[in-house]
């Protein structure tokens, strides 16, 4: 490695791995080019075990600083190579490897491709179509009950960790739209309310991810990136062939998970406009459940040998999902900026434990669902743990 001065330099103090200094790493290296380096102090006693572990885990150059102790040199792999889409400029084609990406986004290359047929904007578009969504939204609550105008301006990191989470969320909305609007056109009227709350649910989640982008567009820093991650564990929600079990993964798995993720943004939202958004999609999201909820008590009271199909559906799509190490990068680094409010040592380690408070709640949650549902505590435990790390 060379001698010359490091580009960056991360202090942990006495930050420890488990307390989120991979949070202040990635950051760093994030912006440097390839084979440049950054230099690494921290005075925690496991620092050059975590370290080197974590290092080789990712495939990075890490080396003792001669003579300097707890001093560590790592060598950047430069950027992830990113495919950029324009929020603005309407494609005349949509490439399939954008995957899900809501359109704005920054997405990691090697994502799987969607089935989607229509691609071109020929066979879809419209003029107008700002002005007759947001008559249509008018009397909603996005449009109604958020004072936009209250948006402060937050530190740069904050706001840049706040329109990540909007990305990851926007995504999110797209897969929870799709799934019930594929079913739809194949339930016949005469169980017109079901096909009715599957509608409202529809609109619910284009209401969603238009506000959403439109936070993280409001504060100035504009969609972050999706992971390819997070677009693998999407794919496997949309190709679930079967009703029952695309509500229960969609319902009561994946949005019941965001019931926990929704009251944890809204409880650490650093201004009142990203906590009201929070808030109101949760109230929505509530209701998405139950509706799975109540789906599946109605399925199991006729059938209770489909508990084993769900748990063997959760078990399979964890197999799918095997490449899958955890949650997102960008996702875990933002929820920790997001809930500690900076990036300070002091902030990170109070973010990074509310974050992992937000996933034992989640797992808590789960499982307290599936019981609720009849599942016994130790299947329910294992259906949560094989839960995707993505959320949804
Ligand atoms: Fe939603
Ligand atoms: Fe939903």
């Amino acid at each position: 490695m060379p001698n010359s001065t490091p580009i960056q330099r991360v202090e942990l103090d006495d930050l420890s791995f488990h307390e989120g200094a991979t949070v202040l790493l990635r950051r760093a290296l994030s912006r440097l080019a390839m084979g440049e380096w950054c230099e690494v102090h921290g005075d925690s006693p496991e620092l050059a075990d975590h370290l080197v572990a974590w290092c080789r885990k990712q495939s990075l150059r890490c080396q003792a600083q001669q003579g300097v102790p707890q001093t560590f040199r790592i060598e950047a792999p430069g950027p992830a190579p990113l495919i950029l889409t324009s929020r603005t400029e309407i494609a005349e084609t949509a490439q399939p490897d954008w995957g899900i990406a809501p359109r704005g986004a920054r997405i990691e290359r090697g994502g799987p491709e969607f089935g989607f047929t229509l691609r071109q904007k020929r066979d879809v578009w419209a003029r107008e179509l700002n002005a007759i969504y947001s008559q249509a939204a008018t009397n909603q609550w996005a449009a109604r009950d958020i004072s936009w105008h209250q948006l402060p301006k937050l530190p740069a990191d904050v706001e840049a960790a706040v329109a990540q989470v909007m990305t990851f969320l926007t995504e999110n909305e797209f897969a929870a739209l799709y799934v019930p609007a594929r079913f739809i056109p194949r339930i016949h009227p005469h169980y017109r309310e079901v096909v009715e709350v599957l509608a409202m649910q529809v609109v619910d989640e284009a209401r969603h991810g238009e506000a959403f982008t439109r936070r993280a567009e409001a504060g100035g820093a504009g969609l972050g990136t999706t992971a390819i991650s997070g677009q693998l564990s999407l794919k496997t929600l949309l190709e679930e062939p079967d009703f029952t079990t695309a509500t229960f993964l969609l319902c009561v798995m994946g949005e019941g998970t965001f019931l926990t993720l929704l009251k944890f943004l809204a409880d650490h939202a650093p201004d009142p406009v990203t906590a009201a958004l929070a808030r109101l999609a949760h109230r929505d999201e509530a209701r998405h459940v139950a509706f799975g909820v109540e789906h599946m008590r109605y399925v199991f009271e006729r059938e209770p040998e489909m508990r084993i199909s769900m748990a063997s559906a959760v078990e399979r799509r964890s197999q799918m999902l095997a490449s899958i190490s955890g949650l997102s990068p960008y996702v875990h680094d933002a929820l920790v900026v997001y809930a500690g409010g900076g990036l300070s040592i002091a902030q990170v380690r109070k973010g990074a434990r509310h974050v992992a408070d937000l996933q034992r709640e989640m797992d808590r949650s789960r499982r307290e669902r599936l019981q609720s549902l009849g599942f016994e505590p130790e299947l329910a435990a294992n259906m949560s743990a094989y839960h995707t790390k993505n959320f949804m």
